[in-house]
């Protein structure tokens, strides 16, 4: 058979680039373990949104103007007068919020089955590098609608610099540019949001990939599968990446992408924590908002922040509290690496830490009152103890025997039909005679699903108990 035109530009590629050699290298021959679940979600998720976050963001770039006088009228512009505005700028905000969703999950995963432990410290290192460039772009981004808390978010937060000793005055005069925020800091944040963090995301994506893929990835058992091999040295657990996964992740991006359209269509501003009300009105540097507080994802940091009485101790808590994230693979002492096979001082440990970073997420929305303060001392203490401590409970701990191969999948088979019964269980029919105010003919009956407030709790704890269940 004649070749077609496609098949000879295909060809004339193929013999100039290695595209199937590293499509094969990396999609089809890349043999991941079979028993991922849903945790392991979260990395391609974290991919998707970057992607929906920089071309939402070429789109806002094309009607933004980065100029104090013009900044918020150019949103406000995007939002009212340009075609399609609003979804753009409505997907960018929700996606600064999904993105650290997603990271935040996707880091508790790494807690859970301990991927940051050898051999996977560089890949953790890369996405630590990741998160805190993830957090220099979202807070330069929120300076640039101009509103009242991107102004005083951006003061409060580069004058905490002026804390730092002998240097601290020059450095925060050198981060705004001028003596207060101004025109040249919204200047700058834009060149850095738009285009040199963006850079660095993207390449630090591609180093935590080749990182993943040289030494492959880990699983919910926390067994090397390169270990146990066939005689073609196909590791004896593993699928290959594409087409198991692949389709497995798209089931996963449906699903998100319902969540994130709910979010952008129904509730954008998601109660002042997605896009915070006092937004809504024109910087003014002569008026400083009653209370001022970051996007909730920067919160747990701000109460640590806030929890210390000194300025200085203050900001290096806050950055500690980040630093430590970056020790990790080198804090767990622990012989085994899934939370399945650790000992209960692990699990306590943990559970332990996301109520301290939750609580101390909630302090940070607050005004610090002294009681809030208190509890955000408290909440501090367990945050830095289970980083500070690990290395002494994880080696004493008494860990369960780890088996040679991969156990079940405690998988998502009979997803579908599983979602199904859940949606039956919080909802209750009712039949009504009238449809929106209409009569029916012949007193029909329609039935009407309303909402289950008793069939949703017994929906959580279930939920909380088969979590449990895989955990152990
Ligand atoms: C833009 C942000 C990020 C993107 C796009 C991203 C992407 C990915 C992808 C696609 C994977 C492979 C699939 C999976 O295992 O879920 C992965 C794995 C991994 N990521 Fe990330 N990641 C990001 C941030 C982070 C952060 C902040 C951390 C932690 C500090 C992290 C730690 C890891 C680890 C340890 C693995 C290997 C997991 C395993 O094999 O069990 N990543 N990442």
């Amino acid at each position: 058979m004649k070749p077609t035109r496609l098949t000879l530009c295909g060809n004339w590629i193929l013999e100039r680039f290695p595209m199937a050699k590293i499509w094969n290298e990396h999609m089809t021959h890349y043999y991941a373990p079979k028993n991922f679940n849903f945790w392991y979600f979260f990395g391609s998720l974290a991919l998707l949104v970057l992607v929906i976050q920089i071309i939402t963001g070429i789109l806002l770039t094309m009607n933004y103007k980065p100029d104090a006088k013009l900044a918020f009228d150019s949103v406000e512009y995007i939002m009212r007068e340009v075609n399609w505005g609003w979804l753009v700028r409505y997907m960018h905000s929700t996606g600064a919020s999904a993105f650290f969703i997603v990271v935040y999950l996707h880091m508790f995963r790494g807690l859970l089955y301990g991927s940051f432990k050898h051999p996977r410290e560089l890949i953790w290192i890369f996405g630590m590098c990741l998160f805190v460039a993830l957090m220099a772009e979202a807070f330069m981004g929120y300076l640039l609608p101009w509103g009242q808390m991107s102004y005083w978010g951006a003061q409060v937060i580069i004058s905490l610099f002026s804390a730092i000793p002998v240097i601290g005055d020059d450095l925060s005069l050198w981060i705004r540019g001028d003596y207060v925020v101004s025109d040249a800091t919204l200047n700058r944040f834009f060149a850095f949001h738009v285009i040199a963090v963006p850079l660095v995301l993207v390449m630090l994506v591609f180093l935590h990939i080749v990182a993943l893929h040289e030494v492959g990835s880990n699983n919910p058992d926390g067994i090397e599968i390169k270990k146990t091999k066939d005689a073609k040295g196909i590791p004896l657990d593993g699928i290959p990446f594409h087409p198991y996964f692949t389709v497995k992740d798209i089931v996963g991006v449906a699903v998100f992408l319902l969540f994130f359209s709910t979010v952008m269509f129904y509730m954008p501003e998601m109660n002042g924590f997605f896009l915070e009300h006092a937004n809504f009105i024109p910087a003014d540097p002569m008026k400083t908002p009653e209370h001022i507080a970051p996007v909730w994802y920067f919160t747990p940091f701000y109460a640590i922040l806030r929890a210390i009485p000194d300025k200085f101790a203050g900001v290096i808590s806050m950055f500690g509290a980040i630093v430590v994230l970056f020790l990790l693979p080198w804090l767990d002492r622990g012989p085994v690496k899934s939370i399945r096979y650790r000992g209960g001082i692990y699990k306590k440990a943990l559970a332990l830490f996301v109520l301290s970073f939750l609580v101390l997420g909630y302090l940070g929305t607050q005004p610090a009152t002294p009681t809030a303060t208190i509890f955000a001392r408290v909440f501090t203490a367990i945050y830095f103890g289970f980083f500070l401590l690990m290395p002494i409970y994880t080696r004493w701990e008494k860990t369960k025997p780890v088996p040679k191969r991969l156990t079940s999948d405690h998988g998502d088979s009979n997803c579908l039909l599983s979602m199904k019964a859940v949606f039956e269980e919080i909802t209750t029919v009712k039949s009504v005679t009238t449809h929106d105010g209409i009569r029916l003919p012949n007193g029909a009956t329609v039935t009407k699903r309303g909402f289950n407030f008793k069939g949703l709790l017994n929906v959580i704890i279930r939920f909380a108990k088969k979590l449990k269940a895989s955990l152990d």
